[in-house]
């Protein structure tokens, strides 16, 4: 028997996890940090070279070690240039945990995206070259494919697993249909299912994660790495006055064009008013920011098994984290302040009458 070469770059940095909880990643064995950092829009975009480092480096020193991205973040570069920072910062493949998705491609060509089995072969190997590993510990399927049968989604991503190519498979932005009729199939086939969804989770976007998710949780536990917990900055405050010039809706104006107008709108003007309303909460009660809540107001929710941080700064990623001495302080009094403040919770799921029973079949 041979042994795997996990890496071919020399360990310059021992990891060292500080003050960060590790949680599991749904069902799997596999520990994550409650909070990881992803690449979307800046590793690899907006933000290249030295300052990539910078960012990694700072994470990773505080106890990050979870990195997220996708084929198609910034076409592929978003792979490289983590990827290549892990080398130089000279990091230890054991000591991280990687996930990237498939599905958005990167050409145009028919069989460039989505879920058929060579587009998740293809797609895996294509991600890897520009990561520069071997592997991938998680490896999201970044939508769901109407057009594909479900039993060759679950046989190629087994097969992706089987070749050691990734370690576990997971979801992103399926509907609990599809979630489910992934496990049934894999669970027929006597294949492995998915362990996670990275689902879109914050204070302003609670339905699916919060009600639809719910009996998903109850019967496979799933775990969710949760994205744009911030709401994209929303949730920071900064945009209460109007889009500061070096901010993400202001830099990716085009992406972010419906985001400002609705922003203009009524409902989005009630968006800031609550913003306000929770930085008041946040500063008198917790003494910190309201950008901190928001982030620990997602961690704290037992189904969350990570989430991804986005950061065009090493700065934010410090303020970030501040978030961790945050969720012992969430009390059930304080998440009552703050669900009278956003009031719009998900209505739950009718039980005629009969009392809710948790996961585990406790009242
Ligand atoms: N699966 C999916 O479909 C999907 C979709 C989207 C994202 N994701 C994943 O989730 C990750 C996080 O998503 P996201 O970037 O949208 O998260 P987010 O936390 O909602 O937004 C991050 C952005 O907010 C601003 N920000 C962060 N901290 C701040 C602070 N302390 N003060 C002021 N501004 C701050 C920064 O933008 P500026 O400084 O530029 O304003 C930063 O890039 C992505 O990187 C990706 O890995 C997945």
């Amino acid at each position: 028997m041979t042994t795997p070469v996990l890496q071919s770059w020399p360990v310059q940095r021992e990891f060292d996890p500080k003050n960060m909880p590790f949680r599991r990643l749904g069902p799997s064995g596999l520990r994550v940090p409650v909070f990881s950092l992803g690449g979307w829009l800046t590793l690899g975009g907006s933000v290249v070279g030295d300052p990539v480092k910078e960012i990694i480096k700072t994470a990773f020193e505080a106890g990050i070690n979870m990195f997220d991205t996708a084929e198609a973040y910034a076409a592929g570069k978003s792979e490289q240039e983590i990827g290549r920072v892990i080398k130089e910062l000279g990091l230890r493949r054991t000591d991280l945990v990687i996930s990237t998705k498939l599905f958005w491609g990167l050409r145009k060509g028919p069989n460039d995206g989505g879920l058929s089995r060579k587009h998740i072969i293809e797609g895996t190997q294509e991600a890897l070259a520009r990561l520069g590993l071997d592997y991938v510990d998680v490896l999201f399927a970044h939508r769901h494919d109407p057009n594909v049968s479900m039993e060759e989604i679950v046989r190629a991503f087994n097969y992706v697993i089987d070749q050691g190519w990734a370690l576990y498979w997971a979801t992103s932005e399926w509907s609990a249909r599809e979630i489910e009729e992934a496990y049934h199939v894999a669970n027929k086939l006597g294949l492995v299912g998915p362990i996670a969804e990275q689902c879109k989770h914050h204070m302003f976007h609670r339905d699916r994660p919060e009600k639809e998710y719910a009996p998903l949780y109850k019967k496979y536990h799933i775990g969710t790495t949760t994205w744009s917990s911030l709401a994209g900055g929303l949730l920071t405050g900064k945009y209460n006055d109007g889009i500061p010039d070096e901010s993400r809706f202001a830099t990716h104006s085009d992406f972010f064009k419906d985001t400002v107008k609705q922003l203009q709108s009524p409902e989005g003007q009630e968006q800031i008013r609550k913003v306000k309303e929770l930085t008041k909460l946040a500063e008198e009660e917790l003494q910190t920011t309201v950008g901190v809540l928001a982030l620990a107001w997602v961690a704290k929710n037992p189904n969350t098994s990570t989430v991804i941080l986005g950061a065009s700064k090493p700065e934010q990623i410090t303020e970030n984290l501040k978030a961790i001495e945050v969720i012992p302080k969430l009390t059930p009094e304080i998440m009552d302040k703050i669900e009278k403040i956003l009031s719009n919770a998900p209505e739950p799921l009718p039980t005629y009458g009969r009392p809710a029973l948790d996961k585990f079949g406790r009242i």
